[in-house]
């Protein structure tokens, strides 16, 4: 007799720092049949972050953690987050917007079970202000990057990218808009692919 067995979905929590676009990309792409994954908490550490009430406005369990409470111990105010994301069962991270720099600590105690997204086709243009940038540069083409967390920062394994052309006329504002509507189709996407990986 064959046992149907349904594979529990992965708990993931997602760090943000402001309005949380992406995030709420997720948390949608969670709340649809069949996805691999559940948003199991979003943490902002920045407490007037607009993405918190979305995410508790989508039924999410959302809190704030802020760094400034910390002062230059970095580290602190990772474990204090890394505390709450154990107590929640968090199994994955997702970085939406998350605008800190993580320690090795942070890296090494997630390894291989975080990820990021960068509104770039990485390894091209890491860090910030990238739209502006590739502009600058004269670039036909931009877009974003789902890569795994690793010590570098906007390093590690690229997990998937989604290319959208650079139009006549575009600034920042306007390319970073079309990027961005890539980002909430790319990362559900990638992040349910990550997901794969830990009920195999
Ligand atoms: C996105 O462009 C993302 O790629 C970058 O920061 C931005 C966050 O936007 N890392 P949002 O908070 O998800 O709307």
């Amino acid at each position: 007799m064959t046992e149907a067995r349904v594979k529990a979905k992965v708990k993931v929590g997602v760090l943000i720092s402001g309005r949380g676009s992406n995030m709420l990309a997720l948390i949608e792409a969670a709340q649809a049949g069949g996805y691999p994954a559940e948003i199991s908490a979003v943490i902002s550490n920045r407490p007037g972050a607009a993405g918190l009430q979305v995410a508790s406005d989508a039924g999410v369990f959302a809190m704030a953690i802020d760094h400034a409470l910390f002062g230059k111990d970095r580290e602190g105010h990772e474990r204090a987050m890394d505390a709450v994301l154990r107590d929640r069962g968090v199994e994955a991270l997702a970085l939406a917007g998350f605008m800190r720099v993580l320690s090795p600590w942070f890296v090494q105690a997630w390894a291989g079970r975080m990820i990021n997204i960068h509104p770039s086709l990485l390894p091209a243009y890491p860090g910030l202000n990238t739209h502006a940038r590739a502009l600058e540069a004269g670039e036909t083409e931009a877009g974003c990057t789902v890569h795994e967390v690793t010590l570098g920062v906007d390093e590690g394994p690229v997990l998937g990218q989604a290319r959208v052309p650079v139009l006549k006329g575009d600034d920042a504002d306007r390319l970073a808009a079309r990027v961005l509507e890539a980002e909430h189709r790319l990362y559900p996407a990638a992040l349910a692919e990550f997901c794969a990986r830990f009920r195999q």
